[in-house]
């Protein structure tokens, strides 16, 4: 089934990423959030990244700034912003790009399983929940994968197609094809804790905060020793404040709960303490590092 239209459910960190990549391939996009400051805030940050993007392109030579300018302007014109769920019924994907909480996202797919054409195709961007505990809430397992992008999406090529003992076939190249047509590297992956690289990240992050909560090194040393050390584009501290500290935390939660015998999984004591302080990285000015905006400072 080729997906022409397509609805993005949260506009914030990674779902306005979500909406834009979709919309940059030729998509009919909508934005559903909850309020209307949250939808204004994340067109916001649609039309200041098609700015960066194109401000690149017009300094590489690839692109004149007019053509720029069009290319900005055609995507945005294929997006529109919503606060009624109906508005998606008849959407061929649906991407959920909501809260990390899995009640929430349950209740949420329950109701679109109700709404949508039969045709929908329901998609998580979960980090870490298990897709067939939702698939099994839409009432239509068959239909429903995961899909998860990477931070900052309009940037990082890759996404995860997970498929669970009931996404039929056709559903699941489907999804691979539109994961193909945003302009990302789709990797086929089961559903399993983290899929591939969170599976992988996660517990590396965690490890690097264990560091911290050893007093092994500095953050600053730990970073630079993987920048320099493994050519990582960033540290994994800095990864962590740029992913957001709550986000990891609640991840490596769910698991610590869900898979107790899994050693990997675990707690750094760094981690709860500047979450319970309010220093969630990135998002709020402060995480390990200080933060203007996108800018490490
Ligand atoms: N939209 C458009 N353009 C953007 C952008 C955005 N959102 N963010 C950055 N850019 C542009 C910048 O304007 C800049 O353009 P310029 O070269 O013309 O100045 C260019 O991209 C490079 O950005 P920066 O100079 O700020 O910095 P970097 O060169 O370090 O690149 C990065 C930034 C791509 C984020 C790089 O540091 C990186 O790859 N970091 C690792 C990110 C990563 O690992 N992400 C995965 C996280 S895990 C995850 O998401 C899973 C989840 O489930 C937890």
């Amino acid at each position: 089934m080729e997906i022409k239209k397509v609805g993005v459910i949260g506009c914030g960190l990674m779902g306005h990423g979500i909406v834009q990549v979709a919309a940059q391939a030729g998509c009919e996009v909508i934005a559903l959030e909850g309020d209307q400051g949250a939808l204004d805030k994340g067109l916001a940050r649609i039309e200041n990244s098609l700015g960066k993007m194109g401000a690149r392109a017009v300094k590489k030579g690839k692109q004149t700034e007019a053509e720029a300018a069009a290319f900005a302007k055609q995507t945005l014109g294929r997006i529109s912003g919503s606060l009624k769920q109906a508005d998606l019924a008849d959407c061929d994907l649906i991407v959920e790009a909501i809260i990390e909480d899995l009640e929430i996202k349950k209740k949420l797919f329950a109701e679109l399983g109700a709404i949508c054409k039969p045709e929908t195709i329901l998609a998580s961007n979960t980090s870490s929940f298990p897709i067939a505990e939702m698939a099994a809430a839409s009432g239509r397992p068959g239909r429903f994968v995961g899909l998860h992008f990477f931070n900052p999406v309009q940037l990082m090529r890759l996404v995860e197609v997970v498929s669970t003992d009931a996404t039929e076939a056709d559903v699941f190249a489907s999804a691979k094809a539109f994961g193909k047509a945003v302009g990302k590297a789709p990797v086929s992956c089961k559903d399993t804790p983290g899929f591939v690289v969170n599976r992988l990240l996660v517990p590396f992050m965690a490890q690097s905060l264990l560091m911290l909560d050893r007093g092994d090194a500095s953050a600053e040393d730990i970073d630079t020793a993987m920048m320099y050390g493994c050519g990582h584009p960033m540290g994994p501290i800095t990864l962590t404040d740029y992913v957001g500290l709550d986000t990891t935390l609640s991840i490596l939660e769910g698991w610590v709960e869900r898979y107790p015998n899994e050693p990997a999984f675990i707690i750094p004591k760094v981690l709860k303490t500047k979450v319970a302080e309010g220093k969630l990285g990135r998002k709020s000015g402060e995480g390990f590092f200080k933060w203007e905006g996108d800018q490490k400072v």
